[in-house]
């Protein structure tokens, strides 16, 4: 009896039950690091200043290959695409480019495309991928290790690359490479974000927002221990399988992580930041963490879903879509 009752601690501990009753309150308690106010220090680095804190989080990562004149000083992009991937995703890099990425799919409204790399230790793939960068001239590397666990570097890399290389961009659309994304709806909802699908102006980070508890269970993948994150709630976050982020809000996100401890997932890291430089994000439906069942007519007002990793599915998809006026 008594084993059992130990071994039932045991479980439950492994569960989480326990880790969940030692939580502090979201509401109530949060505070993370640097606990300083961020806006002025924000504005100090736009402006040009010398800040009056000194940053604890710079991506300080070296370029390998930074697409410099992607967006030369008058081509003020409507949409830039930033999209994370993983080295040897050649084939997804390449049906975004006919796909969703295509950068002249509208003659009216410039639009802009890079993938997001870190570097491997196989030098076939870095050949590999020199000779796509020399082709297609979308390729920004960092040299930090491609690995999902540095996601948050991944994400950094963008944000700054786009900050120093491309400032003159409207809107800027961090997505995974393995996304539907409908151009054509993005356009839409770009205009009108607040009533999307219907016919406001545009504060702040678009996408499919969560405020969800911590995962406390230690199988998990996404399991993380009190020590790095005490509070009951994740701060409201937006999936990052694709978020629209304007340039206002660009800046704020990339110099408030300055002084945003690193985190291990890119999407709280992201609301982290966002929670500090007082951004919002909006909610909207038609952005699908998950995949969202496809139909011809299924389809009309998405304008993103996850689960298009096959890059034969994401070209049929698409051209249907576009036949019918939905992409
Ligand atoms: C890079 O950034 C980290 C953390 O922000 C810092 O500790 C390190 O000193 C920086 N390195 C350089 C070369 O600036
Ligand atoms: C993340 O990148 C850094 C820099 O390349 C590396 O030292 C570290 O091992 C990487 N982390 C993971 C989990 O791959």
């Amino acid at each position: 009896m008594k084993l059992c009752a130990v071994s039932f601690t045991v479980f439950l501990n492994y569960m989480g039950v326990f880790t969940h009753a030692y939580e502090k309150d979201y509401y109530t308690e949060f505070s993370y690091p640097l606990d300083v106010d961020l806006q002025p220090l924000v504005k100090q680095h736009i402006d040009g200043k010398v800040p009056t804190t000194e940053p604890i989080n710079l991506f300080n990562y070296s370029y390998l290959k930074s697409c410099e004149n992607k967006c030369s000083k008058n081509s003020n992009p409507v949409i830039v695409f930033v999209v994370k991937s993983a080295l040897p995703h050649f084939n997804r890099r390449q049906a975004i480019r006919q796909t969703w990425g295509n950068q002249n799919r509208f003659s009216d409204v410039p639009m802009r495309r890079v993938f997001l790399l870190g570097t491997g230790f196989d030098p076939d793939i870095q050949r590999l991928i020199d000779q796509e960068s020399a082709l297609h001239g979308d390729i920004v590397q960092a040299d930090f290790h491609d690995d999902y666990r540095n996601n948050t570097l991944k994400t950094m890399s963008g944000f700054k690359w786009a900050v120093e290389k491309c400032s003159s961009g409207r809107f800027f659309v961090f997505a995974d490479d393995d996304m539907y994304i409908s151009t054509k709806n993005l356009l839409r909802f770009i205009r009108n974000p607040l009533k999307y699908p219907e016919s406001q102006p545009t504060p702040t980070v678009k996408g499919y927002v969560f405020h969800t508890p911590p995962q406390r269970h230690k199988p998990s993948k996404w399991y993380v221990p009190l020590s790095e994150y005490p509070y009951h709630l994740w701060p409201p976050y937006v999936t990052a399988g694709a978020y629209v982020v304007s340039r206002e809000a660009l800046l704020n996100l990339h110099y408030g992580s300055y002084y945003t401890k690193l985190f291990q997932f890119d999407d709280i890291f992201v609301a982290l930041v966002a929670l500090k430089v007082k951004i919002d994000p909006v909610h909207c439906e038609e952005f699908y963490f998950w995949k969202k069942s496809y139909s011809k007519f299924s389809y009309r007002n998405v304008i993103a879903s996850h689960g298009y990793g096959d890059p034969d599915e994401l070209r049929s998809v698409w051209n249907e879509q576009k036949s019918v006026g939905h992409a």
